[in-house]
């Protein structure tokens, strides 16, 4: 079917025809990369296949060569600059895929990839829809559209286990059935043997929403949210945040519940999982955002937190300033939401972080479906060194549920009330 379409394809591309700017891209850049993008999940099995493959790339190489010609080049010098790394990449596309060098395909994506983003965001005005026009400063592109509901839960472990140490892509094989594995065994309506088990379990397997399925980013499924170190794991705490840490821990020991403020922020219904930065749990795995000329709100589902980012290039407090959620300021790079945060408490401690986090996400519109999140955690008195999560954001019509943490709430009220029944009992 697929060879067949693209001989087809391949009439359909004569010079004579010239096709557009957006048929060249619509109907042979797009797919005839998608094919190299997705190499690892539709890998070529029989010589028909692999004859397809090679005749794709192929047609990318034509088509690449075709932007360079003098008559598609938009200025000269950077258009042709762009173009070239397509052409680039394609010439080696054709070369390994001749030789049915699979990891050299797998090698190219970045490449291929990079040249896409890099073209249109210097040539695609109306990259994204529905333009929010940017506020006076000078930069001619309008920003992209992030607007929307967005549902980021994913199978995909926060950090890479031991089973694929070494090996920051799962196979299809492998995702398939780790998928299958992590569905089975997080499955809440098995509820244990005994009631303590069945009321230790909390809620059934209704109520939860960790999605069905592992991240997908340019067609290969990361084994660890962790993008960077290249090990997939959070780096080791300083040995003076190990130490504030081990303080905090006796301290809890020691006062488990002498006031609501020894317990944990998520007990309180002050803040947990919102972020910023966000990240995928059990459920409220969406947020919506809303944007204007001068900010962007982002407006989690999980405990409805709406962090409000300003874009006018105003600066952030002065230090003394310190918020739960940290103070946010965003600017367009390009076709990407920079969003930078600091002045947080000591209080929150994301992950070991303290009050000298230095957060910065990016937010970047891949197509009508999917937003990328990117966030790099950047704190010298906690962390060895700086580190980096990414994950996929899927469009969703859904809207976002309603959130209830203190209504018909006890359970804050109910471990005081134990803990002073439990003094009473001692003296
Ligand atoms: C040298 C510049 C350049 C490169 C390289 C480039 N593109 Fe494009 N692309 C454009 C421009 C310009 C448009 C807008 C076309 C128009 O509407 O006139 C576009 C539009 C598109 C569209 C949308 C077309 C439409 O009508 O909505 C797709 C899909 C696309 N490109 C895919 C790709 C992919 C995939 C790659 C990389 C393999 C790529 N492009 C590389 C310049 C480029």
């Amino acid at each position: 079917m697929r060879t067949l379409t693209w001989s087809l394809l391949l009439l359909a591309f004569q010079p004579s025809h010239s096709p557009t700017m957006s048929d060249l891209m619509v109907k042979i850049i797009y797919p005839a990369s998608d094919s190299i993008f997705y190499i690892t999940t539709r890998t070529p099995g029989t010589d028909g296949e692999w004859a397809a493959l090679q005749k794709n790339t192929e047609a990318l190489e034509q088509a690449a060569r075709e932007l360079i010609e003098p008559r598609r080049a938009r200025d000269r010098e950077r258009w042709l600059a762009d173009a070239q790394l397509m052409v680039d990449a394609s010439v080696k596309a054709v070369a390994a895929a001749k030789t049915r060098d699979l990891k050299g395909l797998e090698d190219l994506n970045d490449a291929l990839y990079t040249s896409c983003v890099q073209c249109h965001q210097h040539y695609r005005p109306n990259y994204g829809r529905g333009l929010a026009q940017q506020p006076a400063s000078g930069n001619q592109h309008p920003a992209p559209s992030i607007e929307g509901v967005w549902n980021f839960s994913t199978l995909t472990p926060f950090e890479r286990s031991q089973e694929f140490s070494g090996k920051p892509y799962m196979t299809d094989a492998e995702a398939a059935a780790f998928e299958a594995r992590t569905i089975e065994q997080g499955n809440r309506d098995r509820r244990g043997a005994s009631p303590e088990a069945d009321v230790g379990g909390a809620y059934n397997e209704f109520w939860f929403d960790r999605g069905l399925r592992l991240a997908t980013i340019n067609g290969r499924h990361p084994s660890s949210l962790v993008v960077d170190p290249p090990d997939g794991r959070v780096p080791p705490l300083t040995a003076a945040a190990q130490q504030r840490a081990a303080t905090r821990a006796a301290e809890r020991r020691q006062h488990p519940a002498d006031g609501p403020e020894d317990r944990s922020l998520g007990e309180r219904c002050l803040t947990f999982n919102a972020g910023p930065p966000m990240n995928p749990g059990p459920y409220n795995n969406y947020v919506q955002i809303f944007q204007n000329a001068g900010r962007v709100i982002i407006f989690n589902e999980m405990i409805h937190d709406a962090r409000v980012v300003p874009l006018d290039g105003s600066p952030h407090p002065p230090a003394p300033i310190r918020r739960w959620q940290g103070d946010s300021r965003g600017r367009w790079d390009g076709q990407t939401l920079v969003v930078d945060t600091t002045n947080f408490t000591d209080k929150t401690n994301f992950r070991g972080a303290d009050q000298n986090l230095h957060l910065v996400e990016r937010f970047t519109r891949i197509d009508a479906k999917t937003l990328h999140y990117e966030y790099t955690v950047d704190d010298p008195t906690a962390f060895t060194r700086s580190w980096t999560v990414s994950l996929p954001m899927t469009k969703t019509d859904d809207r976002v549920f309603e959130y209830a943490c203190h209504e018909g709430n006890y359970a804050l009220e109910n471990i005081l009330r134990g803990a002073r029944a439990e003094e009473k009992e001692k003296r």
